[in-house]
This record gives structure tokens, C-alpha cells and sequence, in this order.
């Protein structure tokens, strides 16, 4: 949708000013034929996979893409601070409110901010909001996605508040006072009023049981339309600490009082840890040497794409957890906002990584903007300033380094700052040598001579493994772009998780690592090109289903006794012929029993034994030995046909926001219920009292759509080795009930049932667009009366005013009538069935002209005035003509068109719109 070429005076004249903006950034742009869509919204994913287009953006083209909005603003939130948030646009954007440019923001991670208050309308009168994306550009080798992906917010503050991102704590341990800590707050406070203000400011903290713990207030006084900083210090003797076995939150509430009465507050789950990298332990947490199983991640899942609903992360997280993970590196880039909120309370560490190497503006303001939403998180371990830079060897690169650095440590002088660096470690100058640890990418050869000449440097594996495997899948197949699901296969330059692991567990000086990826994400299909599109990377597939990975996995962090059986034992037509089977255990043997006899038996290495057992239909047992002594006893049995299928919520009760949203698992089951891994069934699903996301199944070649129906009422998809799943979100002011039915070709269907209730986010509701005029002209105020219709030389930019509506002009005796123009093309719905035009407030007596006809008077003092408007195709001319003499006593002696102008379709006696 690119702009139209400007072709003469007036149009390049009228489009270099403000409120002017041209195309689909118009507020007037006619956008009912464009899709209605909700967030969070990745645009990409729509698209068809192009063999042509970037591998690394899963083939999917990208480009340009519009988003508009139209809603009222509550006329109370006038004169305080109203900031329009995006959490994150992929990639570049410029944002227009009511054809005024707001902001331009380059780079897809980090949130932008926009001080809304000189731009906005409050009360009836409505504001348009435009957004172009332009995703053209790419920023990774992932997959990005396009669009509004992240949130979208609007926050009103009173006119006395606390400012975005004002509240800052760094609780520390008293030094030499056991157990007993102390809480710095310091809000960064603003007054928008003409006056100084007197304010109180309290803080107050809650133990995570809720009881009080600490408070403290102190008083100042902020100057007229400035700001002032308040800090404060809290107390607690003997607190529960945070980590990610017990993550305890505490509650930090803050109050802002003006008289006595609160103006604004912010309150902030904050989590009581110390954190400290050492060279010869590792990483300390709570004092306690503390080895970091971590994994690497995109923002990426199956169905949904870079659009990840709130819940999604706290679903990804409790998988990873169930992994036995304690961090995670947020790859390679800034977090989402609630990704965060879900590590602390959930219990898990974040490195939060930049995108960037950069000192160009734009890209210092990302860093600052990351650190600034993460440094009240208790997860966040460590700020990340870039991934595998060419120049991190180089003067450049430690100049670049020094002064990404030096922000950092004045926004957040607590975390220690790292990178994750491939190759060249030992060659000067380096940007190692600048950082508090240094972060090894692959490269284990390097880490030990690394070590030993900088036994003083804190070091840490920032990524390692790249492992390879389908999940679910028993064995290789390189023509179909299968990789055998058993950990037997790394990139180059990685390992498998077994031995990754091994190599980190045998050093206690590293602080542990983050394993190259938690899930599948779209992009990097290696070792294979098209038609695969997503990575065979992940310990889970995209939906976050378990490979054998995650076994290994569990088997090597977790103290608790594993055994697992893998993939399954359900292989009909390979009777009598040995099969591939791993068992990932931490014992020291294991042995495979089928129908009460032992058939094969192996050692466990690294997190697995690996068995070739002869495959007869039966229940297969596995038993893990210790020491010669039974330690544990797991079993699997063989599948028969599928004959219904089976839907799995991960939660059965959400409420009706979009941000909670729950993913469901499609299964199909033999007759005695037992879960067939080998389904490769196509199914549809129905929904009611919801809407369907998306659905994927984790297959890297998937083929078929992930999207829904475009009205979110039914999908369909097949299984990918036994498992699919579906996302679906709730809907309904009142909340309801959600249900979903998955149907497939001979097999029984499956009905489940999510309770919605009622949101709990507050969403600013969409009106129906209409038309606005807003680009008038005012003829110079004349004696005698002037004809309506009549017209302007062109290019006469200087003889009749410019104006706007929205404002009064005081009437002259000496010249009575004035007339204000609009020429303007009405949208496709009107010119063919006429429509509604609505002055929202006139001031004075006047009347309403179109196309050289009256059709319209105004002589009562009511200020709104709406007038039927007749259809008709191509330009229209419309004229206000004010007898300023005539005033009304409402206005005294002022005249003119003090609101705004909308023309909208006309609606049917049934109350549904007219369309052609
Ligand atoms: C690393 C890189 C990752 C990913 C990975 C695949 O070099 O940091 O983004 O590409 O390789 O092994």
C-alpha cells in the first residue's frame, strides 16, 4: 500500500503538514474492507511458504503492513501523562494518530513508548490510530514474524504521577548483618499541572504470604510541569529469598498522595536474591555455588508464530521447568514484558540478551529500554550485549562494548554484563576483556587454555550443543528431512546434549550453560532447505512436546529417578526385527523386560541407554539399576489402532482475554485409551464460546496451515507421530463456557471443555470507523451573503484559511457570513447507499450545504447536528455557512466547528450496517 504519488501543488502543499497524513495513515482512509484483527498478531505466518523467499524467515515473504484503529478516550484522563505502549513491532514502524505523525521506531525487541497527550481527542469525538509496519527488513536469522506482535497499550496516568518505568528497587543483603536486607526504592516522579505540587510518597512491602513487612514514606514537593525523584528505604530482617526452587515474590507497593488523597501508585513483585559470577565456583546464588541448566529460545510457537499470548510463555516455562531448566536466554534478543513476570513467579532465570552491537542511537535507546524493563525482575541473572560478532575482536568492537556497557551499569549498575562470543578469545584488543563474564559460544577447545591464562575471569558456556532430531521420530531419513529422535546427531560445531552436558558437569568454574534451543523455532531448518521450515534444534518441538531430548535432559539435571522409554513401543510391520530404543536414565544400567522377559540390557551414558531389543507387540518394561539394585521401573505398551481421538487442556479454566490463551493437545487413542504415537491423522476441530488461535503438530516440514477459519470458528490439521496441538482463547464479557471438538474419518470424536471467565484486562473498546473531515478551508468572512459551492483557484494556498475542526472563532459585525469548504470523496459504503453525517459540536447559527444543495439547518442552541446524506459516487463538495450574527446564546458571540465531522454508513432498522 504505498503512498500516492503527489502529482500536484495542492496535494504536496497540504501533505507536508501536520494532521495531513496521506493514504492509509489518513485519518479519512477508507479501511472498512480491511480484515479485523486481534492482538497479539504476527502477520508473517499468514503468508504462504515461497521457496524463493529467506530460508531463515521459514520462506515466509514478509514486507509491509498497515494496522488501524479508531476509539474514544475518556475525557477524565485529560491533562495527565497517556502513553501509547507497543511492547514489540516486527520490524520498523510509524505510527500516526489522527494524521499526525506520533513516532518512527526502528528494530522489532523492544517496546516503544509514545507520549500521547499532545495528540489525542477525549469524550465522543474519535481518534484514529495508524500503524505502518514494515517487517522488509530483518533483524535475525530466525523467524521474526511481522506485525503488532507484543502488546499494545494505553496507559493514563493523573496529572501528579509516578513516570514509565519510574519505579527502580535493588534490594541487597545488610553486609555483616545476617539474614537481614534492605529495599532502595526511588520513583521517578512528574507533575503535569501549572502549579508546584506537595506530595507524600509511601512504600510499603508485603512478605509473599501477603503479610505486611516494612513501610516508609517521605515527603517533597514537585516544581510546576517538572519532575523530582523520591527515594526511599525499607527494612526486613529476616526474608524469604527468591530462586527458582522457591520462587518467593514479595509485593512492593507505592503510593503517591497529593493532600492526603492518592494520585497514582505501582506496585512490583520483587524477588529477595543475591547473584554473583565467580571464577573459580561458578555462579553463586544465595551464596550457594548454583550450575545453570539453561536453554536458548525464540520467541516462536507453533500456530500462533512471534504472537505469543501471555500464557503461552507461562506454558513454555513450566515445560521447561518440567526439563529440569532453571534459565533461559532470551536468543538473541529483548524478552517480552510477560515472559518476565512468568520467570519470577514461576522460577526461572533470565539472560536477557540485546540485539544490537551498536552505538547508533536508536539502538542504545533498545538497550535502555531492555534494561529498564527488566531490572526490578528478580529472574533477570545477567544483561547480554550481543551474540557472535565479527568484529568482537577488534578496537571497534571493545569501543562499541564500552559504551553499550557504561549505559547499562548507570541504568542498572547491579547485574554483571556478558556476551556470547565465538572464536578469537585469546586475539587483541577483545571485547572479552571488557566484560564481567565472558560467555563461550561452542567452541570447547578454547574454554580450558581460555581458564587457565584468566583464572581470575568468571566464565560461562552462553550456548552450546545444536543437537538434531523430529520428534517422535524412531529413525533417520534424509530424503524426507527426518532426524532419528535419539540424540545421536550434533552440528559441527556442537555436541549432543549428552555430552554438552558432560563437559559443563566435569567443570565447576563455569557457571553452566545454555544448551542451543529449548524448543523449535522457525528459520534455520539445518542441515536441510525447502520445504522444511523449521529448526530440528529444540529439547521440544514447536508446540513444546518433548523429544528425547528433554528426557536426556531431565535425566542429567534432575536428582529425582528417571526413566523414560523412547520413542515408543508401537511398531507394526517390523514383528522379529531388532529396533532402535533409547532409555534416558540416571542410573547405571538399565534392562528392557517384554511380557515378564528380560530382552535387552545396556549402560547408561551421558543421560541414556541406547538398546536394540527385537520388537513383539507387548508391554515393554524398563527397570533402572543402581549399584546392582532395583531404583526404578517405568513401562510403555504397544499401541493398537486408533479409534477416537482425545483433546488435552493444559489449564480448564482461563479467562476471556486473549493473553490467556491455553494450547490443547490432539491425540488419537487405541480402544483401551492408550495414546497411539505413530497417528499421522488429519482431524478438524469446532469451537464454541472461544476462538481457535492456531494449531500446529511440530512437524519441521509441516506443510499444511497453521491458521484458523478466518472467523476462528473451526481449523483443521493432521498428527504429527501421535500428537497435535490446537490454541485456543476464551471470549464474553460475562466469561462462559468454551468447547472444543476435534472430529477425524472413523475414529470416535473428542469434546473438551474450557471454563472462560470474565477478562480481567481492560480493552479500550473499537468503534466502526467512520469518514472524518478534517482538512477544511474558510473563505474570508464577507458583508453580503456568499453562494454556497463556490470554488478556489487552484494553487491558491493563502486566500481562504486553512483550518481544522475543533475550534471557535469570536463573530465580527462587520462581516457576517462565513463559509467553511470541504471537498472530499465519500467511502465506497456511503457513495452507494448514503450515509450519516455528524457534526459532533457546531457553534452558532448555520446551515449545511452539499453539492450546491441545503441540506441542513442549524438555528437551536444544541451543539451536535447530523444530517442524512444522499449517495453518490466521485468528489462531493460540503459547505458550513455561519450567520455570525445570528449567534445562539449557548456559544455568546463565537462561531465555528468546534468538533469533529464524521460521515458515516447508515444503519438498517435492524441495526446492522448497510454494505453494497
Ligand atoms: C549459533 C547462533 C545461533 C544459531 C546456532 C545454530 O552460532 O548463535 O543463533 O544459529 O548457531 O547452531
Amino acid at each position: 500500500m504505498p503512498f500516492a504519488a503527489l502529482t500536484d501543488h495542492e496535494a504536496a502543499y497540504a501533505h507536508a503538514k501536520a494532521g495531513n497524513a496521506s493514504g492509509a495513515a489518513a485519518e479519512d482512509f477508507d479501511d472498512s474492507a480491511w480484515a479485523s484483527v486481534s492482538l497479539p498478531h504476527d502477520f508473517a505466518l499468514a503468508q504462504a511458504p515461497d521457496p524463493h523467499a529467506n530460508p531463515d524467515q521459514a520462506y515466509r515473504p514478509r514486507g509491509p503492513g498497515w494496522y488501524r484503529r479508531s476509539f474514544r478516550l475518556d475525557p477524565a484522563w485529560q491533562g495527565g501523562a497517556l502513553t501509547l505502549v507497543f511492547d514489540g513491532i516486527a520490524t520498523n514502524a510509524t505510527v500516526w494518530l489522527n494524521g499526525t505523525l506520533a513516532a518512527r521506531h526502528f528494530g522489532g525487541y523492544t517496546a516503544l513508548a509514545i507520549d500521547l497527550a499532545p495528540f489525542p481527542r477525549f469524550g465522543e469525538e474519535p481518534n484514529v490510530l495508524a500503524v505502518q509496519v514494515d517487517a522488509s527488513d530483518s533483524e535475525g536469522w530466525w523467524y521474526e514474524g511481522a506485525g503488532l506482535y507484543r502488546g499494545v497499550w494505553i496507559e493514563h496516568r493523573p496529572p501528579v504521577h509516578i513516570v514509565r518505568h519510574g519505579l527502580v528497587t535493588r534490594p541487597v543483603p545488610l553486609a555483616g548483618e545476617a539474614g537481614a536486607w534492605t529495599i532502595p526504592v526511588t520513583l521517578d516522579l512528574a507533575n503535569t499541572t501549572a502549579s508546584p505540587a506537595d506530595v507524600t510518597v509511601e512504600a510499603r512491602l508485603l512478605a509473599p504470604d501477603g503479610t505486611p513487612l516494612a513501610a516508609a514514606r517521605t515527603a517533597l514537593t514537585l516544581p510546576a510541569q517538572d519532575g523530582a525523584l523520591a527515594s526511599l528505604t525499607l527494612a526486613v530482617p529476616a526474608p524469604r529469598l527468591w530462586s527458582p526452587e522457591d520462587p518467593a515474590l514479595h509485593r512492593l507497593e507505592t503510593r503517591v498522595l497529593v493532600a492526603g488523597v492518592e494520585s497514582d501508585r505501582e506496585d512490583c513483585a520483587i524477588g529477595l536474591r543475591t547473584l554473583r559470577f565467580t571464577a573459580d565456583r561458578g555462579l553463586l546464588l544465595n551464596g550457594q555455588p548454583y550450575p545453570l541448566k539453561g536453554v536458548c529460545a525464540h520467541q516462536d510457537h507453533a500456530g500462533v508464530g512471534v504472537a505469543v499470548p501471555a500464557s503461552l510463555w507461562d506454558y513454555r516455562l513450566r515445560r521447561l521447568k518440567a526439563m529440569g531448566a532453571n534459565a533461559l536466554r532470551t536468543a538473541h534478543h529483548a524478552p517480552a514484558p510477560e515472559l518476565l513476570d512468568a520467570a519470577d513467579r514461576l522460577g526461572m532465570l533470565v539472560l536477557a540478551e540485546n540485539r544490537t552491537l551498536s552505538a547508533a542511537p536508536d539502538a542504545l535507546d533498545a538497550l535502555a529500554e531492555l534494561v529498564r524493563l527488566g531490572r526490578n525482575h528478580a529472574c533477570v541473572l545477567a544483561w547480554s550485549l550481543c551474540n557472535e560478532e565479527s568484529i568482537q575482536a577488534s578496537a571497534i568492537g571493545v569501543a562499541l562494548v564500552r559504551r553499550m556497557k557504561a549505559l547499562v551499569r548507570r541504568l542498572d549498575p547491579t547485574r554483571a554484563v556478558t556476551a556470547a562470543l565465538n572464536g578469537a578469545m585469546e586475539a587483541q584488543p577483545n571485547i572479552a576483556d571488557e566484560l564481567d563474564v565472558v560467555g563461550f559460544n561452542y567452541g570447547r577447545a578454547a574454554i580450558d587454555p581460555y581458564h587457565a591464562a584468566h583464572p581470575d575471569r568468571p566464565l560461562l558456556s552462553s550456548e552450546d550443543t545444536s543437537a538434531l532430531m523430529t520428534r517422535g521420530a524412531p529413525t533417520s531419513d534424509a530424503a524426507a528431512h527426518v532426524i532419528a529422535d535419539d540424540d545421536s546427531m550434533a552440528v559441527a560445531w556442537g555436541q549432543t546434549h549428552g555430552a554438552a552436558w558432560a563437559f559443563l558437569a566435569q567443570r565447576p568454574w563455569l557457571a553452566g550453560g545454555f544448551l542451543w534451543t529449548g524448543f523449535d523455532y522457525r528459520g534455520e531448518a539445518t542441515p536441510f532447505g525447502w520445504p522444511s521450515q523449521s529448526s530440528f534444534f529444540g529439547a521440544m518441538d514447536l508446540c513444546g512436546f518433548a523429544k528425547s531430548a528433554f528426557h536426556i535432559r531431565r535425566a542429567l539435571w534432575l536428582a529425582e529417578p528417571v526413566l523414560t522409554i523412547w520413542p515408543h513401543w508401537t511398531f507394526p510391520g517390523q514383528e522379529g526385527q531388532p529396533v532402535s530404543i533409547l532409555v534416558a536414565s540416571n542410573a547405571q544400567s538399565v534392562s528392557l523386560h517384554l511380557d515378564g522377559q528380560e530382552i535387552a540390557r545396556a549402560p547408561v551414558h551421558e543421560g541414556a541407554a541406547r538398546l536394540r531389543p527385537v520388537y513383539a507387540p507387548g508391554r515393554l518394561v524398563a527397570r533402572a539399576w543402581r549399584d546392582g539394585a532395583l531404583v526404578a521401573e517405568s513401562a510403555c505398551e504397544t499401541a493398537g489402532p486408533a479409534v477416537a481421538l482425545r483433546l488435552l487442556p493444559d489449564r480448564t479454566r482461563i479467562t476471556a482475554d486473549r493473553d490467556d490463551a491455553v494450547p490443547v493437545t490432539v491425540m488419537a487413542v487405541d480402544a483401551q485409551g492408550r495414546a497411539v504415537p505413530i497417528a499421522q491423522t488429519g482431524f478438524a476441530l469446532a469451537i464454541t464460546g472461544g476462538r481457535i488461535l492456531g494449531v500446529g503438530n511440530g512437524d519441521p516440514n509441516l506443510a499444511l496451515s497453521e491458521a484458523p477459519a478466518s472467523d476462528g470458528r473451526s481449523a483443521a490439521l493432521a498428527l504429527f507421530n501421535g500428537l497435535a496441538q490446537v490454541i485456543v482463547c476464551g471470549e464474553g464479557a460475562a466469561g462462559n463456557t468454551l468447547e472444543l471438538v476435534a472430529r477425524a474419518a472413523n475414529l470416535a470424536p473428542a469434546h473438551c471443555a474450557v471454563q472462560v471467565d470474565p477478562p480481567r484486562i481492560a480493552t479500550l473498546p473499537a468503534i466502526p470507523p467512520a469518514q472524518s473531515l478534517t482538512e477544511w478551508r474558510q473563505a474570508p468572512a464577507s458583508a453580503q451573503r456568499p453562494v454556497p459551492g463556490q470554488k478556489l483557484a487552484e494553487g491558491d494556498m493563502n486566500s481562504w484559511a486553512w483550518t481544522k475542526p475543533g475550534a471557535t472563532q469570536p463573530s465580527d459585525p462587520a462581516a457576517r457570513w462565513v463559509l467553511l469548504h470541504v471537498s472530499f470523496t465519500p467511502r465506497r459504503a456511503v457513495a452507494t447507499a448514503g450515509g450519516t453525517l455528524r457534526f459532533a459540536s457546531l457553534a452558532g447559527r448555520a446551515e449545511i450545504w452539499l453539492d450546491g444543495a441545503r441540506i441542513a439547518v442549524k438555528d437551536d442552541p444544541a451543539p451536535a447536528r447530523c444530517a442524512s446524506f444522499p449517495p453518490g459516487t466521485g468528489e462531493r463538495q460540503l459547505d458550513v455557512l455561519f450567520d455570525t450574527l445570528g449567534t445562539l446564546s449557548q456559544t455568546g458571540t463565537r462561531f465555528g466547528i468546534a468538533g469533529t465531522v464524521s460521515l458515516a454508513p447508515t444503519v438498517s432498522a435492524n441495526g446492522s450496517r448497510i454494505r453494497s
